[in-house]
Parts: structure tokens; C-alpha cells; sequence
């Protein structure tokens, strides 16, 4: 069934927001991006982004690059109800993080992206990849993004097609460069997620052509967290009387989960500067 994902936000999307979306129609949620080692020196605001308060299912994205750091991590984590797998960010277009070879920088380190995922896996653990098409054009042109899905060993690929000098706000690729993922992904029997610029079932159904498992939504989902199950009952996937709520009972609803959770002030301030 063609899934539709909550993106991972840095300072958005907390647990409250998380569960707010699943419950109205996100299938996979996913934390923000967290630096393994923050967690392993125990630093309090990078474990704060870790946080999960209930069953919704949820990736944990890692920033990861240092493969003790990543074992230590894994070999010690604690399972939890609603933990559906890792999540590696190669994606981040941070200049500082692309010259560190992480995030984008990360999709051309074939044998150091091989080594994370082999690490995940060492324990079981479901293992997904987030990428950008490279860190620029030069990059994107030598489709360094076909080798890391061709050649890594993830469960599934969930690509932002553009390239780390990109911003979001450019307009998106054309399909093709999903039509190729996908094409490579199949190779291994895997799959891909395309993200970027999804706010309309129109452009679901565009995409939904290069045989993409699923889409993966951000900035809509701040604007409208109820976004997902409104695009479901377009795309016919959902029982078309599943009802939408208006804005001011989805705020509702988000403000009792961040009590309930006790979730920090900062999120719910960012949230609501995007909410219409
Ligand atoms: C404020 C902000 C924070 C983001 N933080 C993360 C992050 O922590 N990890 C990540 O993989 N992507 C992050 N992204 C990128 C989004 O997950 C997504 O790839 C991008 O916004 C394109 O999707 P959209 O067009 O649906 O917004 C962030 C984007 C925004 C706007």
C-alpha cells in the first residue's frame, strides 16, 4: 500500500506532533535528527530529541558517521513499542556538516555508508537512508545517489531530490530522477520514498507514475498536520467519510498531547508560526 510519511523537523517534530500526525493519517513518523555522539556522551538536548511518550511508529534518524560511536549506540539501545527502525541522514545540506563528509556529504563515502548500515543490521535492527542526490551538481551529475542505493544494504531509500547546495524552496526535479531510483532500488528488491514538495494529491498522483512505494511530507504537514489523511481520501486510499478536522480542533488536539507529554515550550512556539 502506497505509504505517506511525517518528515523528520529539527525543532518540530516532537513526539506530540508526531502522534498528531499519525493520528490523522501519517503511516511512519520520524525524530529529528539526532548526532550520535550527543547521545553517547549523554549530552540532555540531544536525548531530548530522542524522546518517544507513546506506540506511534517512529524511525529514529541518526547523524551518524564514526562507526564505534554507532556500534556503542545500537549494541546498547533499548527497544520500544512504536520503534519501527534507524533512519541514517544523508541528507543535511548544513555547509559545516557537508565538509565534515556527513549529511549530503555522506552519499559519495560509499564504503563508510556500507559500514553504518552493516552495523545496524549487525543487531537486527530495521535500517533506512534519508539522502540528498549528492552535495552539489558535480555530484548529483556522476549519480553517486544510483550507487548508494544500488550498493548499500538498507531496507529502503527515502530521496530528496536535489543536491546540497540546493535549497528547499527550489523547485523540485522533474520525476525522472525518482524513475531511475527506482529502477535501482529494484535491483536488490528494495524500495524508495520520494520527498520534496508534496502538498497536493495532483503531485501524488504524478509521482505515484515512477512506481515510488510512498511520498514523505514536511513543510505541508507543519501548515496542516491533518494533511495526511485529506491527500488519502483524494488518492482513494482511505474510506472516503474519514473525517478532517478543522484547524482549531487539530490545535486542540496537539496542545492536550503537549501537555500529556510535557513536551519542551520551543516546539509548540515553532509549530503554531506555521499552522493556518
Ligand atoms: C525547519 C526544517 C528542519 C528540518 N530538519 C530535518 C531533519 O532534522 N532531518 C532531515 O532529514 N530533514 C530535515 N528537514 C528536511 C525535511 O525533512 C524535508 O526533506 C524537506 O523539507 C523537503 O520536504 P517538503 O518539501 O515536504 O518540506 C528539515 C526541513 C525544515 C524546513
Amino acid at each position: 500500500m502506497f505509504k505517506l510519511m511525517f518528515a523528520p523537523i529539527e525543532d518540530y517534530s516532537d513526539s506530540a506532533l508526531r502522534t498528531l500526525c499519525y493520528n490523522h493519517g501519517a503511516d511512519l513518523t520520524f525524530t529529528e535528527m539526532t548526532r550520535v555522539e550527543g547521545i553517547i556522551r549523554n549530552n540532555k538536548p540531544t536525548l531530548q530529541k530522542l524522546v518517544c511518550m507513546d506506540s506511534t511508529p517512529v524511525e529514529i534518524q541518526l547523524l551518524a558517521s564514526n562507526e564505534m560511536q554507532l556500534e556503542k549506540y545500537v549494541s546498547n539501545f533499548n527497544y520500544f513499542e512504536g520503534f519501527k527502525g534507524f533512519n541514517l541522514n544523508m541528507c543535511c545540506p548544513s555547509k559545516d556538516i557537508i565538509k565534515a563528509g556527513r549529511g549530503a556529504g555522506m552519499v559519495k563515502r560509499l564504503t563508510k555508508a556500507q559500514n553504518l548500515v552493516k552495523i545496524i543490521k549487525k543487531f537486527n535492527y530495521p535500517v533506512s537512508i534519508k539522502l540528498r542526490l549528492g552535495a552539489n551538481i558535480l555530484e548529483q551529475n556522476y549519480k553517486v545517489y544510483l550507487r548508494l542505493i544500488e550498493e548499500t544494504d538498507a531496507d529502503y531509500f527515502i530521496v530528496h531530490a536535489k543536491h546540497g547546495l540546493q535549497s528547499s524552496d527550489e523547485l523540485s526535479q522533474d520525476n525522472e530522477v525518482y524513475v531511475e531510483c527506482v529502477e535501482s532500488a529494484k535491483k536488490n528488491g528494495k524500495k524508495v520514498i520520494a520527498n520534496g514538495g508534496f502538498d497536493s494529491s495532483l503531485k501524488i498522483k504524478n509521482v505515484q507514475k515512477t512506481k515510488v512505494a510512498g511520498v514523505m511530507i514536511a513543510r505541508s504537514a507543519l501548515n496542516n498536520p491533518g494533511i495526511f489523511n485529506i491527500l488519502k481520501n483524494d488518492l482513494g486510499i482511505n474510506d472516503p467519510n474519514k473525517k478532517i478536522p478543522l484547524s482549531k480542533e487539530l490545535r486542540k488536539e496537539y496542545l492536550d498531547l503537549t501537555k500529556k507529554f510535557d513536551s519542551p515550550p520551543k516546539y509548540k512556539q515553532n509549530l503554531f508560526k506555521w499552522m493556518r
